[in-house]
């Protein structure tokens, strides 16, 4: 239909850049690019009025493109422009061109191929920099001198990064390294077009391809220098530590494997973020990163707030995994006691699931026995969680002491106080201040009503080591 509204207006036409790209690689996408010799508003202007008023048609005359939204499409047009292709500028677009022009002013040879719409050449492919040839070859490559391609759009260097972690293709080795020349250039860029760009990686199925690549090229030491900072090892005294860079990747795409949890990964990320403002060495016991955990949780919301990420729920969730991925490991190198797993549910909360995920991945040991072992007390700690919870289910209408009890114990009658009694009672076993049992509950009743000056006046009515209760399920 574009291509007979451009016939009846004589003007060439094509789709352009990542549609067409999408179209040859097999990925879905529903956004369509136009470019026509000539104006892309008039074009743009034409195809609404045929496509009538369901069309909502958005046009920016400073960049000289408009927007068609019919239905779930959207539909962009531009005419073709000899200066660089680059809509995010807040130059105005002077200077029209031709279809070569603007094609080689596009960022990669992938991005840079169109196919005609126009009847007489309907789906011919125009290609000038071998675009099907790198997709063949997996591989991302300015059309032109790639200092040039990227001086015109710095953000580029964070698209070529991006592709090749989306498609998992390698950079063109010009490529990388004009990238690694030009990296300064990023910082002309607004942190919210550098955000959109980590959070694809973020999203794509093996994130470390596109974060590797940052660090190689010393984007990474601009943008996210507490993440750049954990590359490398120290040897001292012939003892080193191991590339807390390297295992961070390696965490991150285990999560990255198990969990589409966009939030997650990026915990995953940042989980030893502190290590290296802790990092000592110990004559004694080697390298030591104390506390971690701790200060790396508290460097959240200054990356958060720097990187353009959101400041509020996503950022907590990550803040509490950072400071709590220790915590399992630290939990199953002591004795696997309930009362120890019951803290770590109460710290966790709902999360607990997505913090288990992560302790399992950030044990990266290349000691099969030893990692095995690890991952066997893990498989202990969870099915405790099962237990429990199970525990937890009847307790929610069993209190180890119940309400006729107490009174019995206290000589009162029925009251507030009662109420108080039961309810602190139940509120110290689900806190692991006491133990679930009776023993430990009528101990704590005493204390309670020491507090509250009152005297126990009998023993209770059922032996400390039975579990009888007469309480009703609904009380
Ligand atoms: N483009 C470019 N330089 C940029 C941005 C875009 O040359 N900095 C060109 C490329 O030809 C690209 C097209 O504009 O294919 C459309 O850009 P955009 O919609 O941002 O990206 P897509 O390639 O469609 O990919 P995605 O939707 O995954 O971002």
């Amino acid at each position: 239909m574009v291509g007979t509204v451009a016939d009846s207006i004589h003007r060439p036409c094509y789709v352009v850049g990542g549609f067409v790209r999408d179209l040859i690689i097999g990925r879905h996408s529903k956004d369509i690019d136009f470019v026509t010799v000539g104006s892309g508003i008039e074009l743009a202007e034409a195809v609404a009025a045929k496509i009538g008023p369901k069309c909502n048609i958005a046009v920016y005359r400073n960049y000289g493109t408009a927007q068609l939204h019919a239905g779930n499409l959207e539909l962009e047009f531009v005419g073709a422009r000899r200066e660089s292709y680059n809509r995010n500028s807040r130059n105005p677009i002077v200077e029209d061109g031709t279809l070569d022009d603007d094609i080689a002013r596009r960022d990669f040879t992938i991005n840079a191929m169109a196919i005609s719409v126009n009847g007489d050449s309907f789906g011919e492919l125009v290609d000038r920099y071998d675009g099907l040839g790198d997709i063949a070859r997996r591989i991302i490559r300015t059309p032109l001198d790639p200092d040039i391609t990227f001086s015109d759009d710095p953000l580029r260097m964070m698209r070529a990064i991006r592709f090749a972690t989306q498609l998992q293709f390698t950079i063109y080795p010009e490529t990388l390294a004009s990238i690694a020349r030009n990296a300064e250039r990023i910082k002309i860029i607004t942190g919210e077009r550098i955000k959109d760009e980590l959070v694809k990686i973020m999203r794509s199925p093996k994130p470390s391809i596109g974060w590797e690549l940052l660090q190689q090229t010393g984007l990474l030491a601009i943008i996210l220098p507490e993440l750049d900072a954990l590359r490398g090892v120290e040897v001292v005294n012939g003892r080193g530590h191991k590339d807390n860079f390297a295992h961070t990747m390696q965490v991150l795409d285990t999560v990255a494997e198990r969990s589409d949890k966009e939030w997650l990964r990026w915990s995953a990320l940042f989980h030893d973020i502190g290590k290296p403002l802790t990092k000592r060495f110990d004559p004694a016991i080697g390298w030591t990163f104390h506390n971690h955990n701790f200060i790396g949780s508290k460097m959240i919301p200054r990356i958060f707030r720097r990187l353009h990420l959101p400041l509020g729920a996503e950022m907590r969730y990550v803040s509490k995994l950072v400071e709590l991925h220790m915590r399992p490991i630290a939990l199953v190198e002591e004795e696997v006691t309930d009362s120890a797993v019951r803290r770590l549910m109460n710290y966790a909360e709902e999360d607990l699931e997505d913090l288990m995920l992560l302790a399992r991945a950030d044990i990266t040991s290349k000691n099969e026995a030893k990692k095995q072992r690890f991952l066997d007390n893990f498989d202990l700690v969870e099915e405790k969680f099962v237990d429990i919870r199970h525990k937890d289910a009847e307790l929610a209408y069993r209190n180890p002491v119940d309400g006729n009890e107490i009174m019995h114990i206290f000589g009162l009658h029925q009251s507030p106080l009662v109420g108080y009694f039961a309810k602190n009672l139940k509120q110290a076993i689900k806190d692991c201040e006491i133990e679930p049992t009776r023993e430990a509950s009528i101990k704590y009743l005493y204390i309670l009503g020491e507090k509250a000056g009152i005297q126990p006046v009998n023993p209770p009515l059922y032996p400390l080591d039975s579990d009888q209760c007469t309480t009703s399920p609904n009380d």
